[in-house]
């Protein structure tokens, strides 16, 4: 073959690779992208990105790319080109858009642990099918009626079993109490019967495999976890089966106090919906809330007056009660821990439980003059907004006065304005947004105050060994929160 010959043979290839190279990049260039950098193949940034970090910081991946590139970058997470957006607005924009711009897409790895009936992972018609039936299950009605008592019951239950001068992991006790308030919710568990104890110890496995990478091989968390799925998975089938036979028996009296025997009762979801339905419920509703409880633990520990003002508030609430010879919590008693709300809320914005969300583009999006294409992944990351000094005046500051302000319209200094708008523009999310926003975020806060309540009336309490909340990202104490606690009694 002369090198005429062997040149003429290439010519034709070569000419098609310069051509849809040209293609491709002007159509690349005919987009704004936001500027970033894209990293390794495949890989890309995800190591940086996932990096632990502070949880009460936003991480020095965050921290590099956003004053390198602004509050809008692109990368490359997850196998993926991603937009990762710090940016109050377009996170805004992203969340109400759910279904029409952008669509709810977790990691592949999460729907073969939670299941593909998961909340977390449907979208369309079979994700606001499930919706309803998780918000009619957590509707304000049935906080009232069924939940505060049941909360009350299992913080008295956990705080009753702390000694006078004890030491021990603080998380672990929150980590008992949402467990139990779940179990007992939505199958009627009962706390300490062995069939709870051996499912908690279960979930606890099938846990540690949901936030470790998804690497399906002998021996890792992943492979442990989907075997404990399944173990879980029976479990609740013979709950669900045991119900079923009942119902059999006589449909009237069918019990639908648990999640299970409502959407038994009055859903017609298929028993494989069923279970991932209770699994991931589950998971929503165990893990954020005792994090958040342990946050709020540890933060306080560490803010003497605030837990002074807190112990008034509560003080109160308790006179009134004894005054009316009542003892139980009730809904008017909830409504007055209105300094216990800017607790909460501070907590869940300076610890950020969920940091950032998952979604992806579904048609060419434009904003601010950016181009976010077609199957691009989007990270809305809300705690980088929570943290951020132009929304947040001393950000790092644990400051839950901040938020009294805000209700209150009658101071007129220019810190009250800025938290009035911020509030108005939903640069608070703690719970996410849109058709998607948290159907537990009302719980959540209620089991806050519950525990709050009787936390600062009956203890004090400090770290028994430095400990601090890490962002994995999921938030979580590496050394489980050791606290030593002292009982004390106020004379009312
Ligand atoms: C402080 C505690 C909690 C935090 C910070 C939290 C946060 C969130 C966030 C950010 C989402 C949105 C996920 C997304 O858009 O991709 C979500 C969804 C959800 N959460 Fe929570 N959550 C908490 C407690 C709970 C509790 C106690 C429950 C009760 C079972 C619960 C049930 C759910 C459910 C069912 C969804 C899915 C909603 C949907 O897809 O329509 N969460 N949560
Ligand atoms: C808290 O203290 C009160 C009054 O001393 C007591 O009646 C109650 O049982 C205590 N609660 C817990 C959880 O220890
Ligand atoms: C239940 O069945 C009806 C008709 O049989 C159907 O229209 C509806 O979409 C179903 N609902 C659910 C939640 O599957
Ligand atoms: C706490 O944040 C929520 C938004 O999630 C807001 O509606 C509420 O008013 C805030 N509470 C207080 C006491 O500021
Ligand atoms: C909030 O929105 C208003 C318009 O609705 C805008 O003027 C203001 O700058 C926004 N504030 C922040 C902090 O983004």
């Amino acid at each position: 073959m002369s090198d005429l010959e062997f040149f003429l043979i290439l010519l034709p290839p070569i000419l098609a690779l310069f051509f849809i190279f040209n293609v491709f990049k002007t159509k690349q260039n005919t987009l704004n992208l936001p500027p970033g950098n894209m990293g390794w193949p495949f890989i890309g940034e995800t190591i940086g990105y996932l990096k632990p970090y502070s949880a009460t910081t936003i991480g020095e991946f965050m921290e590099q790319h956003i004053s390198r590139f602004g509050k809008i970058y692109k990368s490359h997470l997850f196998g993926e080109p991603t937009i990762v957006s710090a940016d109050a607005g377009l996170n805004k924009f992203i969340l109400q858009n759910e279904g029409r711009l952008f669509e709810c897409s977790y990691p592949r790895s999460i729907g073969g642990i939670l299941g593909k009936w998961s909340m977390l992972v449907l979208v369309g018609d079979m994700h606001r099918d499930m919706r309803i039936i998780s918000l009619n299950f957590l509707s304000n009605a049935r906080l009232k009626t069924h939940l505060l008592p049941e909360v009350e019951k299992q913080t008295l239950l956990v705080l009753s079993s702390w000694e006078d001068n004890s030491a021990f992991c603080a998380q672990d006790e929150a980590k008992k109490f949402t467990f139990n308030l779940m179990a007992k919710h939505i199958m009627s568990l009962d706390p300490g019967k062995q069939e709870t104890e051996e499912l908690k110890k279960e979930y606890i496995t099938f846990m540690k495999g949901v936030v470790s990478p998804p690497l399906n091989l002998p021996g890792t968390p992943y492979r442990k976890a989907l075997k404990s799925r399944s173990t879980i998975l029976k479990f609740i089938e013979e709950k669900m089966e045991e119900r079923m036979e009942k119902m059999g028996e006589k449909t009237e009296n069918l019990e639908d106090d648990d999640l299970l025997g409502w959407a038994l009762k009055h859903s017609n979801l298929s028993k494989e919906q069923i279970l991932d339905l209770v699994l991931s419920l589950l998971f929503a509703g165990h893990e954020t809330s005792s994090v958040s409880i342990a946050l709020a633990i540890y933060f306080l520990q560490d803010s003497p007056n605030v837990v002074q003002q807190l112990t008034e508030e509560h003080m109160e609430i308790v006179k009134a009660k004894k005054q009316a010879g009542e003892t139980e919590l009730n809904w008017d008693d909830y409504k007055k821990m209105e300094f216990t709300q800017c607790v909460i809320n501070e907590t869940l914005r300076f610890g950020n439980v969920v940091r950032f969300l998952h979604r992806k583009a579904i048609k060419d999006v434009h904003y601010k003059g950016y181009d976010i294409p077609n199957g691009w992944k989007v990270l809305p990351v809300v705690s980088a907004v929570h943290l951020d000094p132009s929304h947040f005046d001393q950000p790092y500051h644990f400051d839950p006065w901040r938020w009294q302000n805000i209700r209150g319209s009658s101071s007129s200094c220019s810190s009250s304005w800025l938290a009035t708008s911020t509030m108005s523009n939903n640069t608070f999310m703690p719970f996410g947004g849109g058709p998607r926003l948290c159907a537990g975020s009302e719980l959540a806060k209620l089991e806050m105050a519950v525990f709050i309540h009787h936390l600062v009336l009956n203890f004090s309490w400090k770290l028994a060994d430095t400990d601090q909340a890490l962002a994995f990202p999921f938030v979580d104490f590496p050394k489980g929160l050791p606290i030593r606690v002292h009982r004390h009694t106020f004379i009312i």
